[in-house]
C-alpha cells in the first residue's frame, strides 16, 4: 500500500528531498543577513581575517567541486564504451590534476593560514587597555587593569582600538569567543592566556562560551559593547566609583534588605557593606543586558523570578532559592534595577 502511494506521488512530480534541501539552504543564508552574530558578519579586525580565510577556502572548495563534477559528467556522458587510451596520457592527467594542482592549492592555503595565524597571535601594544576576564560556571567576571571594580557578562571596549584580553578560569575549561570580533581562546585551569580584540564599528557584539563546561554552558553568554573612547572612559571611571546611592524609600529599603540579608554573603555592591565574592558583582546590574549570562532578559519580572528561585530559570547555577518575604521583594527589585 505504502509503495503504491509513493509511486503515485513520485509520478505527480513531487520530489521532497531537493525541496527540503533548498529550503534548508535558504534558511542557512538567512543567518548571513543584517546584524547576525555570525563569524561571517565580522565587525572587528580579527574576525575579518578569519572570515577572509573562510571565504577563500569556501570558493576554492566550490571550484574543485564544480571541476570534479564536470569531469564526472564528461566521463559518464561522453566517454562511454571502448575508448582507446594512448600510453602515458592517464599518467600525465593524474600527475597534473591529481597531484600538482592540489599541491599548489594546499601550499598556498597553508601560507595564507600561517600569515593569518601570526597576525591573530601578535600581542597588542603595551599601552592597550587590558580587560581581565575570569570564567566561572556559568558566568564571566570582568575586571580592568587599573580599575578596582568589577562587572559581569559585559565587556566595554573603545571602538577602533586593540584591547588586550587576559583570560583565566576559576574552575573548569571554558572558551572565550566573540564570533564577530575574534576567534576562540580556551581558558585553561591554572593558566593565564592572552588574546586581543578590536571592534571597527560601535555597537554590541554577542560572545559565547565555546567549550562545553556543564549543564548551563549554553547560558554562558556575554556582550561586548564597543563605544567611542570618551564614553568608554566615562564608563570605566564609574567602575572605580561607589554604586549609585538609593534615591527612593523603596530603593533604600531594598538596599537594607540586600546588605543585611543573605544576598551580601555572595554578592558585592561597591560603597555598601555587601562584599561577597562568590557571585557576580552587582554594582551596575540594572544596566546589564541580561540576567544569568544570557539566560533571561533583564527586567523587573525576570529579576524577581531570579531572586526568588533562579534554579527554575538556570538549573544548577550556584545560587540557591532565596526565602525573601513577599513584601521585601519589590524593594529589592527596585534597588537592583536602580543600579546603573
Ligand atoms: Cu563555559 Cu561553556
Amino acid at each position: 500500500m505504502e509503495t503504491t502511494e509513493r509511486t503515485t506521488s513520485n509520478a505527480a512530480g513531487w520530489r521532497p528531498r531537493p525541496v527540503v534541501a533548498g529550503l534548508f539552504g535558504l534558511f542557512l543564508l538567512t543567518g548571513c543577513a543584517g546584524d547576525s552574530p555570525s563569524a561571517l558578519n565580522p565587525g572587528g579586525t580579527g574576525a575579518t581575517r578569519v572570515a577572509g580565510l573562510w571565504w577563500l577556502l569556501f570558493w576554492i572548495s566550490v571550484a574543485v567541486f564544480v571541476e570534479v563534477m564536470a569531469l564526472l559528467v564528461w566521463a559518464l556522458v561522453f566517454r562511454r564504451g571502448n575508448v582507446r587510451v594512448r600510453h602515458g596520457q592517464p599518467l600525465r592527467f593524474v600527475t597534473i590534476a591529481g597531484a600538482a594542482i592540489p599541491f599548489v592549492i594546499l601550499v598556498a592555503v597553508y601560507g595564507v593560514g600561517l600569515r593569518d595565524l601570526a597576525a591573530l597571535g601578535a600581542a597588542p601594544a603595551r599601552d592597550a587597555p587590558t580587560v581581565e576576564v575570569t570564567g566561572h560556571t556559568w558566568w564571566w567576571e570582568v575586571r580592568y587593569a587599573g580599575a578596582s571594580g568589577a562587572t559581569a557578562n559585559e565587556i566595554h571596549i573603545p571602538v577602533g582600538e586593540p584591547v588586550r584580553v587576559r583570560l583565566r578560569t576559576d574552575d573548569v575549561l571554558h572558551s572565550f569567543w566573540v564570533p564577530q570580533l575574534m576567534p576562540k581562546t580556551d581558558l585553561i585551569s591554572g593558566e593565564t592566556r592572552e588574546t586581543w580584540l578590536q571592534a571597527e564599528r560601535a555597537g554590541s557584539y554577542r560572545g559565547q562560551c565555546a567549550e562545553y563546561c556543564g549543564t548551563q554552558h549554553a547560558h554562558m553568554a556575554f556582550l561586548v559593547v564597543a563605544q567611542p573612547r570618551a564614553e568608554f572612559d566615562a564608563w570605566l571611571a564609574r567602575l572605580n566609583a561607589a554604586a549609585r546611592a538609593p534615591q527612593t524609600d523603596a530603593e533604600r529599603r531594598g538596599q537594607q534588605a540586600f546588605v543585611q540579608g543573605t544576598c551580601a554573603g555572595c554578592h558585592s555592591i561597591r560603597g555598601t557593606g555587601a562584599q561577597g565574592k562568590v557571585g557576580p558583582d552587582l554594582s551596575d546590574v540594572g544596566s546589564r543586558w541580561s540576567i544569568g549570562a544570557g539566560a533571561v532578559p533583564n527586567d523587573a519580572g525576570h529579576l524577581g523570578g531570579w531572586i526568588a528561585n533562579s534554579q527554575t530559570v538556570k538549573p544548577g547555577n550556584a545560587m540557591p532559592p532565596q526565602p525573601v518575604p513577599a513584601a521585601q521583594l519589590p524593594d529589592l527589585i527596585a534597588y537592583l534595577r536602580s543600579l546603573e
